[in-house]
């Protein structure tokens, strides 16, 4: 039994702005929730659609620190871009506003002060880390140390960006303050926690058994959280940077960013709405939905329901929160650091006008339910062969042909006209509408936008089985009805495609003459004229003899040389990364060997040469045949530096060998001795040459 809900709150992840948004955030959280409020509204449904930056937490303030600024100046700049490149995209938002605002601070605020007032709150001192010289509560991010597992010395003491261990402070080898670069201390400090334990039975009750409707990686991730049991969780850090515990002991301390990002929604809709946030926060009649990466589940169903359970006064929980795998780019995980990412100001400049096939991309291809991977190629092909060639050339089709025969008016045609091919049109059209519907209802948005291209597909191949352009010589009465129900067709589509890609539907509404001219691209008050959810699958509200304005090209092909230039931007990005590697890697070194006698050492010939002639010993990559004066004799060594040196490059040179190395042969030549070279830990090799040249054969120890 659906229960029935008078108004629909929207919210959408507020993303951290230390940084821009790139495509893995749209996929995951922005489209999909612009899908679905769009829909609503075409449905006349009443809904609010909240998001803004989420702006303290401790990655800011390290950011401000880097580039030598204060976390405000931050958030301030990542705010405005971030806001930008949402509006840009057209994802609607009803409000998007931040964190670091008077009234978010006031909210979140109060609803501590209540929380603690009613005693909701544990309060424990423990010991925490502490930088004596910077005289600071070192939070796990500002601890770095060697990583115990695999040896990185730019471990966190949260974590191992090298091997991706999850760590704490306490098993970093040779921990040290970021900050100071001082030994941490540890000292006591008093936080308060929500004891999320005394919320289990309750958590268990709403959860696992009233919403086993909620997606699989959803229900299945709350489940194994509250199996595990649930534990206390601190709602405040020693900081400098967020809102600050409103108590008298507690200076220097804020709200953990977690407590007060998500009451984020809740300050949003009140700076909106301030004398009617409430009917949409404490009504029963409303619905409230959850958009969010699956990163935060536990924030969004366990931490920030209890909560709000604990705070009570009628505050709602979330009927649903249909979560996102995430979105890999080229096979690889989007990385900020590693800069793997299309970015979307960087695509707003690339692409420009184009923002409504990378919504159509990112859906058709969504990680609704497994992480998933975005390709160049594959957004190439899937704007050619479907943007274009199915859903734009339909509608071209149409609107060329009517106006070539029809003056470009909608044909008129009697009920008696029909053929069984239009009979079948007509009857496919409803039975795919509905299944954008069902799947838009349940949260399947790869599967609806799949349907609406089916809906173009259908028209594309009534357009193919009738031939107009051959019929109407002969019998323009029939190409009336042909045309007549293509357009009728196209403004199923313009209507089926708003929620997926609204630029090109309000196009194509236009050229349809569907909705009053209006500027606005994205409006938040649809339904607008004949706009509206209703008239989908109907093939009649297209009045006849009504005009239609040009044909306008709705998509267009997008060539080779465009997607090669971003493939060689990720190329390039690659080799820079893996060239930092490479220099982060020659910066260690390899652990000293097992100790030796002088004895051992004296039994190694080494001595000074040089190389006489030098040539790549053929059909092989690495290896040179060098023929070198040893001051003994001349002859032959094979050395695999081929890599790292040209044959040209070694003639002349005067460099150092092992004399007395057993021969051996190589690829058929005998190689009498070896060449000494220095190896980093990147496996760059350089030979070992005398500070000055010397005699040839000058013993070395
Ligand atoms: N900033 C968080 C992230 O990007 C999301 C915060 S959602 C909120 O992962 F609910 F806390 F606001
Ligand atoms: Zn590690």
């Amino acid at each position: 039994m659906e229960k029935k809900f008078k108004r629909h709150l929207i919210t959408a992840a507020l993303p951290y702005a230390n940084g821009s948004v790139h495509i893995g955030h749209l996929a995951g959280v922005y489209v999909p929730s612009d899908i679905y409020v769009r829909y609503l509204r075409l449905k006349g449904e009443e809904v609010l659609y909240i998001c803004g930056s989420d702006e303290h937490g401790v990655p800011i303030t390290f950011k401000a620190k880097d580039l030598g600024c204060s976390p405000q100046e931050i958030v301030d700049k990542y705010h405005a871009i971030i806001k930008d490149s949402f509006n840009r995209f057209g994802i609607s938002f009803s409000i998007y506003s931040r964190t670091s605002s008077k009234i978010h601070e006031q909210t979140a605020s109060e609803f501590f002060e209540k929380l603690y007032k009613e005693g909701k709150f544990v309060e424990k001192e423990s010991e925490q880390f502490y930088d004596p010289v910077a005289q600071v509560f070192l939070a796990d991010r500002y601890i770095m140390g060697t990583c115990p597992k695999c040896g990185n010395d730019k471990a966190y003491g949260d974590q191992c960006e090298k091997c991706g261990s999850t760590l704490s402070p306490d098993e970093l080898i040779e921990p040290h303050s970021r900050l100071s670069g001082e030994k941490p201390l540890k000292k006591m400090t008093k936080h308060w926690y929500l004891p999320l334990d005394q919320y289990e039975g309750w958590l268990k009750e709403w959860i696992l058994d009233g919403h086993k409707e909620w997606k699989i990686n959803v229900y299945g991730q709350c489940k194994s959280w509250i199996d595990g049991g649930l534990k206390p969780r601190a709602v405040t850090r020693d900081l400098d940077w967020g809102v600050p515990v409103p108590l008298e002991d507690a200076k220097g301390k804020v709200l953990y960013v977690w407590f007060d990002a998500p009451i984020g929604y809740i300050s949003n809709t009140k700076e909106l709405l301030p004398n009617d946030w409430e009917k949409w926060w404490k009504s029963q009649d409303t619905r409230m939905i959850h958009f969010i990466g699956k990163d935060n589940i536990v924030f969004h169903c366990i931490v920030f329901p209890a909560m709000l359970k604990a705070y009570g006064d009628g505050y709602i929980l979330p009927e649903n929160v249909p979560a996102n795998e995430f979105l890999n780019l080229e096979g690889d995980k989007i990385s900020t650091s590693r800069n793997w990412a299309i970015w979307l100001e960087e695509y707003l400049a690339d692409f420009p006008g184009q923002q409504d096939v990378m919504r159509y991309v990112l859906c058709a291809n969504a990680p609704e339910t497994k992480d998933n991977d975005f390709t160049w190629k594959d957004f190439q092909a899937r704007n050619n062969s479907e943007l274009v060639a199915i859903y734009g050339n339909f509608v071209n089709r149409a609107l060329v042909l009517t106006h070539k025969y029809f003056g470009g008016k909608v044909p008129q045609y009697q009920e008696s006209d029909l053929t069984p091919t239009d009979k079948e049109l007509i009857a496919s059209i409803p039975q795919i509408t509905e299944k954008i519907q069902s799947n838009l209802d349940q949260f399947k948005f790869r599967d609806a936008v799949k349907e609406a291209m089916n809906l173009a597909r259908l028209g594309n191949k009534y357009l193919t089985d009738t031939e107009p352009w051959k019929v109407f010589k002969t019998d323009p009465k029939r190409v009336a009805v042909i045309l007549n129900l293509s357009l009728q067709l196209c403004a199923n589509l313009a209507i089926a495609f708003e929620p997926f890609c609204p630029f090109s539907s309000k196009k194509l509404q236009a050229m349809l003459n569907l909705a009053p001219k209006n500027d606005e691209v994205c409006p938040t008050s649809a339904p607008n004229g004949k706009v509206r959810w209703e008239n989908l699958g109907r093939i009649d509200f297209l009045e006849a003899d009504s005009p239609i304005n040009q044909a306008e090209l709705l998509f267009s092909k997008i060539e080779d040389d465009v997607i090669d230039a971003q493939l060689q931007k990720l190329a390039n990005t690659k080799k820079q990364n893996e060239e930092k590697e490479a220099q982060e890697a020659a910066k260690q070194v390899a652990p000293q060997k097992d100790e030796c006698t002088i004895e051992d050492f004296d039994k190694m010939d080494i001595r000074t040469a040089t190389v006489l002639a030098a040539e790549a010993v053929p059909k092989t990559a690495k290896l040179l045949r060098l023929t070198i004066d040893t001051g003994i004799d001349q002859r032959v060594i094979v050395s695999g530096i081929a890599e790292y040196y040209k044959p040209e490059d070694m003639v002349g040179k005067q460099i150092c060998i092992l004399a007395n190395l057993k021969p051996r042969t190589i690829r058929g030549i005998e190689s009498k001795g070896m060449i000494l070279m220095a190896k980093d830990q990147s496996g760059r090799m350089r030979f070992i040459t005398p500070q000055e040249v010397m005699v040839n054969g000058a013993q070395i120890g």
